[in-house]
């Protein structure tokens, strides 16, 4: 994107799939612009604690970096667990973006709808890039996703309890066969290494051919 050099943060098991800030190194978060989260997570349906929040906004305030928080799933979570926003954080209003989409929240996946809200200065200026690259989304779509936002968190709420329940049928399933996974606090995957002696693809073959 303009030119940038793209700096991955892997997000492993050990640290809960949620980036390690401390091994960033300072030569790269000094020349850092815009840093991008996704919590809770597509695909590991890790999520954000406050405390993680904090450190990410406190590192990227210290840095002058712009966080990014790619938030589609903050409504798709279970039990009575609320994912953490990123402008709950204190001081994450002056460094920070936050993105969301009707697709998971409305069942309006490829509807192309979802809006950003942050920084006046930062939203202005993606309402400048949007207004050079696209010229605004198709009118009923836009009238459909004011009608799904007036219409209050039931629909949400019950399409979380058809997600929750997959959820347990897969994670019991898995767990029948071997596996040992808990099932998700947030968003509809369910993140399962592959067994012993095959690879994402291998594994997704065999499924294929065999089962
Ligand atoms: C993390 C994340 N961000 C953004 C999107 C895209 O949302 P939209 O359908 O509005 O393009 C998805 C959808 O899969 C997602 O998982």
């Amino acid at each position: 994107m303009a030119g940038a050099d793209p700096y991955t943060m892997p997000l492993t098991e050990a640290n809960h799939w949620l980036p390690d800030l401390e091994a960033i190194p300072d030569g790269v978060a000094d020349r850092a612009r815009l840093m991008w989260l996704n919590y809770p997570n597509n695909p590991t349906a890790a999520t954000a604690d406050r405390e993680f929040l904090v450190r990410a906004v406190d590192f990227c305030r210290r840095h002058d970096i712009v966080l990014c928080h790619d938030a589609p799933y903050s409504e798709i979570a279970f039990d009575g667990y609320r994912p953490v926003t990123l402008f709950e954080i204190p001081g994450a209003k002056e460094i920070g973006l936050e993105f969301h989409s009707l697709s998971k929240t409305y069942n309006m996946t490829g509807w192309r709808i979802g809006w950003v809200c942050g920084r006046a200065d930062l939203v202005n200026m993606i309402g400048r890039l949007k207004t050079n690259i696209d010229s605004g989304i198709f009118q009923a779509v836009q009238w459909a996703a004011i009608e799904a936002m007036s219409g209050g968190e039931d629909e949400t709420r019950a399409a979380c309890t058809v997600y929750a329940r997959r959820h347990r049928l897969v994670a019991e399933t898995l767990n029948s066969l071997g596996w040992s996974i808990k099932p998700p606090r947030a968003t509809f995957y369910v993140w399962a290494a592959v067994p012993k002696g095959y690879d994402s693809l291998g594994f997704a073959g065999h499924v294929l051919d065999e089962v």
